[in-house]
């Protein structure tokens, strides 16, 4: 890996103006392209707000240059890294473009959510360059991002994706196959399932699950995980659990009737002012500000 790799971001959104600015710091020449020209026009100064909210040096910005043809932004790059609007077709043709567009060596990898990497990327003809990167919001502050091979990527691929994160100060897993929420999401939507269970079937209302987990194993997460504590308490102990808890668990496939009786019913969450729970304009930015204050402690204490 070059020490000074030539990064395209294509979109410059929530996540895609704050992967340029990641990349940014550490130094990489980073071009944004984005076909609104509200967007593309505000990333720099987006990435600047971030940078003296950070108390980062404010020099990375000039590192970044916004570009508004995306074979002009893609032509000279080492790494292409898209955040464009999680649309299957839409991210196909991106992709096609770029390919036709970029080096025939040139890393190329999708931020998309949950679409599979195989099905964004198998259209490509140079398919074992191309992989899925999953960042978290915001880039800056989750230091985690899953490097996804699908079935064609090279392990070259896969290694010169993982030491460029690590360079730029990510922590990178990779995910061996391509299967449906990666690792991150399957854990976390894991949990949700049965937090939303156990307010449906009445054992506890939302705020409760809320206070459970975080005032208590959410208390450990941050260093100590699931499969760590399992070896701490033994595996034997973790089997005996497993025999008396999980046949109650919920283990319904598809999403809860009453997550969906929610949605029905126009009880969106904070875009509504309810969904699980009431939440005033006040009580949204408290939480908004409660997580940002922990992600910015997490960070100071991790450097
Ligand atoms: N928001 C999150 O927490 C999060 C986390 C991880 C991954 N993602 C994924 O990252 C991607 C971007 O999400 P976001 O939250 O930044 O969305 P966003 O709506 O904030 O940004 C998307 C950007 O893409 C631009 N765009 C529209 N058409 C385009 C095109 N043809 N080519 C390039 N850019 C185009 C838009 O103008 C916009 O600036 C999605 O695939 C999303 O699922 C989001």
């Amino acid at each position: 890996m070059a020490a000074k790799a030539r990064i395209a971001v294509i979109g410059a959104g929530l996540m895609g103006h704050g992967i340029a600015q990641v990349f940014a710091c550490a130094g990489h020449d980073v071009t944004i392209y984005d076909p609104v020209a509200a967007s593309l026009d505000t990333a720099k100064s987006r990435i600047l707000a971030n940078l003296k909210d950070l108390g980062d040096d404010v020099a990375a910005v000039d590192l970044v240059t916004p570009q508004g043809n995306l074979a002009e932004a893609v032509r000279h790059a080492d790494y292409v890294v898209e955040a464009a609007p999680e649309d299957l077709p839409l991210k196909q043709k991106l992709f096609a473009e770029i390919e036709g567009a970029a080096r025939r060596d040139t890393i190329l990898a999708s931020n998309t959510s949950v679409i599979p990497i195989t099905q964004i990327m198998g259209g490509l003809k140079q398919r074992e360059r191309a992989l899925g990167t999953h960042w978290w919001n915001p880039p800056f502050l989750v230091p985690l991002v899953e490097v996804i091979a699908t079935q064609w990527t090279s392990r070259q691929a896969i290694d010169w994706t993982m030491a460029l994160h690590a360079a730029v100060g990510k922590k990178p897993a990779h995910v061996k196959k391509d299967v449906p929420g990666f690792i991150g999401n399957r854990l976390q939507h894991a949990l949700w399932r049965e937090a939303v269970a156990l307010v449906e079937r009445g054992i506890c209302d939302a705020e409760t699950v809320d206070t459970v987990i975080k005032a208590c194993f959410g208390r450990r997460l941050a260093v100590l995980g699931p499969l760590e504590n399992a070896d701490m308490v033994g595996t034997d102990l973790t089997l005996a659990i497993h025999k008396t808890v999980l046949p109650d668990i919920e283990s319904r496939p598809g999403p809860s009737p009453y997550l969906e009786a929610l949605v029905a019913e126009g009880r969106l969450g904070f875009k509504s002012g309810e969904g699980f729970r009431k939440w005033s304009a006040d009580d949204q930015a408290a939480l908004r500000s409660k997580v940002l204050k922990h992600l910015k402690a997490a960070r100071v204490s991790d450097s």
